[in-house]
């Protein structure tokens, strides 16, 4: 039986247009690559979320509508390397309230890294990570009955189509209860020349973490990908408000992967889709919500309006 991954890559290389799943960046060079990105001058996202995190603690908190005599569950969807949560877990934990915090991620080694560094900044904390991807943690959502908060920050949910997202929302909505909250982050549309650069930036991290996508599939797969054979080529529509981005083969060249068992190939110019981040507007969340239980409760928005954390209560 062929392991997921190498599924997904045949897949996605057998297209006429050919993809290749974003969750896939995700091994320990590219959690480094993406804690890099996160420290780049170009990537306003995770400053921006900071700066709400940290200027607007306590509201964010009372948002939360939580009652400190009752215990209940704070799950992280794609925890990272859970730098904004810092800030709200030691709020919460001074102010007494009764938590468990349930990182969840697609990547182990990014897990065993926050475990360990909350351990040891934040020791009253209970941290109890799950591995795995999004969907695989509605079933454990649904099977406790706890009072949740869920976080879905840095605007991961932009890596998932319209239509994926607003299926992925419905789904967590049935397996949540009333009065649950989820907190999403979401970066907003705005010009070119802010969004491009932070997908493009001048030192080639994001150029790498593209990239790294080619290592991956030549040290798992078996594949023979000439990664200087491809460069990273973004692009973004600030009328549709959508960042992509591309591999470009830069030459006409052929690729074996054993893993699968095929040779794909590749002409001059063609390209490798291999991630979307969607931005958004009070309308596009609106319209992801329509189907499903949740409706905006409070937004939290940062000084320069690039960045949202909205707070949707589940209904
Ligand atoms: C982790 C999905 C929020 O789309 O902005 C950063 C990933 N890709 N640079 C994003 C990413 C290229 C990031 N998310």
């Amino acid at each position: 039986m062929m392991k997921e991954f190498a599924q997904s890559v045949d897949a996605g290389l057998s297209q006429s247009e050919k993809t290749l799943p974003s969750k896939y960046f995700y091994d320990k060079n590219g959690d480094a690559l993406f804690v890099e990105i996160m420290k780049m001058p170009e990537y306003y996202l995770t400053r921006s979320e900071m700066e709400i995190f940290s200027t607007q603690t306590l509201d964010l908190i009372t948002s939360f509508q939580a009652d400190k005599n009752v215990y209940f569950e704070l799950i992280e969807l794609g925890a990272g390397d859970g730098s904004k949560t810092r800030k709200l877990l030691e709020a919460l934990s001074e102010q007494g309230y009764q938590f468990d915090y349930m990182p969840v991620d697609i990547s182990k080694n990014a897990l065993d890294q926050l475990e360990q560094s909350l351990q040891h900044n934040l020791p009253h904390v209970s941290v109890i990570p799950k591995h795995g991807d999004y969907f695989d943690m509605l079933g454990s959502v649904k099977n406790s009955h706890h009072p949740k908060i869920v976080l879905f920050l840095g605007s991961n949910i932009g890596n998932m189509t319209d239509a994926i997202a607003s299926d992925f929302l419905y789904q967590l909505g049935a397996n949540l209860s009333e009065n649950d909250k989820l907190l999403l982050g979401a970066d907003l549309i705005k010009s070119a020349d802010i969004v491009l650069p932070a997908y493009n930036d001048e030192n080639g991290i994001t150029h790498s973490f593209n990239i790294n996508l080619l290592h991956r599939m030549n040290a798992e797969l078996g594949a023979t990908f000439n990664p200087d054979g491809f460069v990273h080529a973004p692009e973004y529509d600030e009328i549709e408000g959508i960042a992509k981005s591309y591999l470009l083969s830069n030459c006409q060249q052929s690729v074996e992967i054993k893993a699968i068992g095929k040779t794909y190939h590749f002409h001059a110019g063609e390209r490798i889709h291999t991630e979307i981040s969607r931005k958004y507007n009070d309308e596009i969340i609106s319209s992801l919500l329509d189907k499903t239980d949740f409706s905006i409760a409070a937004k939290f928005t940062d000084e320069n309006d690039y960045f949202t954390d909205y707070l949707l209560n589940r209904n």
